[in-house]
């Protein structure tokens, strides 16, 4: 959980440096302390007052400001910090890191701290992969800095390449798995499935149902952020690949048994969040089936069981979505598909189930114990699965 950490944002000279704002703010909003320092160039590019005015704290830019807060404490607030990030990061301020240069409040700070320190660079492709730039990241690296890797894309140039400031998601999910190490569910190996699987007709068309994946891919992020070690088996989404995250892509059932059977053996915990689809076509066609007036009927046979036939040394949670007698259909896939707990979630209430961002559900589990949850945000009810997988991880 980031509330209620302190975080140090490192503001460099680069034309990414707006960018910044959005940080800070994602931050602010989620109950972290952002203290920014800005380097002399950053406050060419952006003024101090905006992040003033995001954080609501006073931002360093000088070494020696004596109306500061800060003012020669470098040292007080490297203390403070539990992460430092510098995005965006110059070549500049890579290579005086590199070199343990002390100039300037960011330097300063960065050698003063114990923290996790974060680096996402920006900058043109030459001077990105220049090797003296390359090397600067390597020595960083070596330091146990975490380098959050540019992306490709439209540079300030105008040109296309690789330099561009990582994804803001990115950003913000490194700063949580790395705020994560040592959780709760530190150093567990945790498989999630999510998502609808497609079960294809012809090269075309597929059969699937309205899964979204935001709660399988919640509950990934959620236990990446307590520490795990994260497999997301995922069917087909419109969501971003989550950083840190061990991410496989799969379509259908068959494929996502095959993911789930390559990765059970390692694993500690098994959610499966994934909407896997019943039934599928018993052949798809190898060309594209054409409109005829008769109209088509398909033919249909039952998928592989994923969750009822794998077995392991694991805790075993499973979901339920069900549109009438919740908890009996529930405790029935509960006891069919020997899991530990099941998640059983009503899709006729508002605001609950597939393509939504909340879920109101009802955790199960074996000894018959009901806890009835309210409407809360996906990412809560991941925590509070995972509240109870930690519960069942301590007894086992
Ligand atoms: C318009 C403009 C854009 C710049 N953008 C970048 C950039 O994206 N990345 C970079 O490494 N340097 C960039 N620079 C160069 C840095 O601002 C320069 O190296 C500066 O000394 C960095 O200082 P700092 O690292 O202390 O903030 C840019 C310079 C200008 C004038």
């Amino acid at each position: 959980m980031i509330s209620n950490k302190t975080i140090i944002l490192g503001i460099t000279g680069s034309i990414a440096a707006y960018k910044a704002t959005e940080i800070a703010s994602q931050l602010t909003q989620a109950g972290v302390e952002v203290n920014v320092i800005m380097t002399k160039e950053a406050i060419e590019f952006i003024s101090p007052v905006t992040f003033r005015a995001i954080t609501g704290k006073p931002v360093v830019t000088e070494m020696f400001d004596l109306a500061s807060e800060f003012s020669i404490e470098h040292i007080s607030l490297a203390k403070a910090a539990d992460i430092v990030i510098i995005a965006p990061a110059t070549a500049n301020i890579i290579a005086k890191l590199a070199a343990g240069i002390a100039d300037g409040m960011l330097c300063c700070t960065v050698l003063a701290t114990k923290a996790p320190v974060l680096i996402a660079p920006a900058m043109e492709t030459n001077m990105y992969n220049n090797p003296a730039t390359q090397d600067n990241l390597s020595k960083l690296k070596a330091r146990n800095f975490v380098i959050i890797a540019p992306a490709t894309g439209r540079l300030a140039s105008g040109k296309e390449g690789l330099g561009r400031l990582a994804d803001i998601n990115d950003i913000i999910g490194s700063i949580r798995q790395v705020l994560g190490r040592g959780g709760d569910l530190a150093d567990k190996d945790i498989v999630v499935t999510a998502g609808g699987t497609q079960e294809p007709i012809d090269p075309v068309r597929y059969i699937s149902n309205r899964s979204s994946g935001k709660m399988g891919y919640a509950l990934a992020e959620a236990a990446r952020d307590r520490g795990a070690k994260v497999t997301l088996i995922t069917a087909p989404t419109s969501l971003p690949e989550p950083v840190g995250i061990n991410v496989v892509k799969v379509n259908t059932a068959q494929e996502m048994r095959q993911a789930v059977e390559n990765a059970a053996p390692q694993a500690d915990v098994l959610i499966m969040a994934a909407a896997v689809a019943d039934y599928r076509p018993t052949k798809a066609a190898k060309d594209k089936i054409k409109k005829v007036e008769a109209g088509l009927t398909l033919e249909m046979e039952c998928t592989p069981d994923i969750l009822g036939s794998i077995k392991g040394n694991f805790i075993k949670v499973g979901f339920a979505a069900e549109s009438s007698n919740l908890v009996e259909n529930a405790r029935e896939k509960l006891k069919q598909k020997r899991l530990d707990f099941i998640v059983a979630n009503d899709i006729t209430a508002s605001d609950s189930g597939f393509g939504t961002d909340t879920n109101q559900v009802t955790i199960i589990d074996h000894e018959g114990k009901i806890d009835d949850l309210p409407l809360l945000p996906k990412r809560e009810v991941a925590d509070k699965v995972l509240d109870r997988v930690v519960e069942f991880l301590s007894k086992s």
